[in-house]
């Protein structure tokens, strides 16, 4: 895989644009409460800090873990590799995703997070593919809908390259 074989999808100046738009509601649905942004290792962490740049100052970061996918596309077995450092009881959390595809990983998390009684529980996904979703998941915030093609770049990666692209690419097939 060369960057030769990346087109742009999304600019870095149209990804920044949107994230502080999803930024400004969040701000709002938020105002008095203090958040606890969840993000999803290793691909929203570009996502997590350009949002939470822009965030109220008392806003919490708390990382967890999971593989969904091995190399490549196919879907595997979701593990939880790492958890997260404190409690999310009677917080107000929001996960932080840098994609939906079938929505499976979103699902299992979502279904494991609430057994562990947050004061409320939201979903933030910077890309979404709606074409390809296989589970329902309820979404408050989404940055973009994309096309079924594989994206790369800010945080998203294929074979664990491409991540620190500051666009969101596309490899071409
Ligand atoms: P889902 O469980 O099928 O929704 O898969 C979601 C996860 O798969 C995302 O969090 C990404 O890590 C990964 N993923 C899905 N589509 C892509 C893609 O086009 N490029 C890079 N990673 C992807
Ligand atoms: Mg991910």
């Amino acid at each position: 895989m060369s960057i030769d074989d990346v087109k742009v999808l999304i600019s870095n100046e149209e990804v920044e644009k949107r994230i502080k738009e999803l930024a400004d509601q969040i701000n709002k649905d938020y105002a008095g409460k203090q958040l606890t942004l969840l993000c999803i290792l290793k691909g929203s962490v570009f996502f997590t800090t350009a949002l939470a740049k822009h965030l109220a100052p008392d806003t919490e970061l708390e990382f967890i873990e999971v593989s969904s996918y091995g190399s490549g596309t196919t879907p595997g077995d979701i593990k939880m590799l790492k958890d997260t450092r404190d409690s999310i009881a009677n917080k107000d959390v929001l996960i932080v995703e840098d994609i939906i595809d079938s929505g499976r990983t979103l699902k299992y998390l979502v279904d494991m997070l609430r057994n562990r009684k947050p004061s409320s529980l939201e979903l933030c996904t910077l890309l979404s593919k709606p074409e390809r979703r296989k589970v329902d998941i309820d979404v408050k915030y989404f940055g973009f809908e994309v096309p079924n093609k594989f994206v790369v770049g800010y945080g998203m990666d294929v074979d664990e390259v491409f991540r620190n692209l500051d666009y969101i690419g596309y490899i071409e097939e």
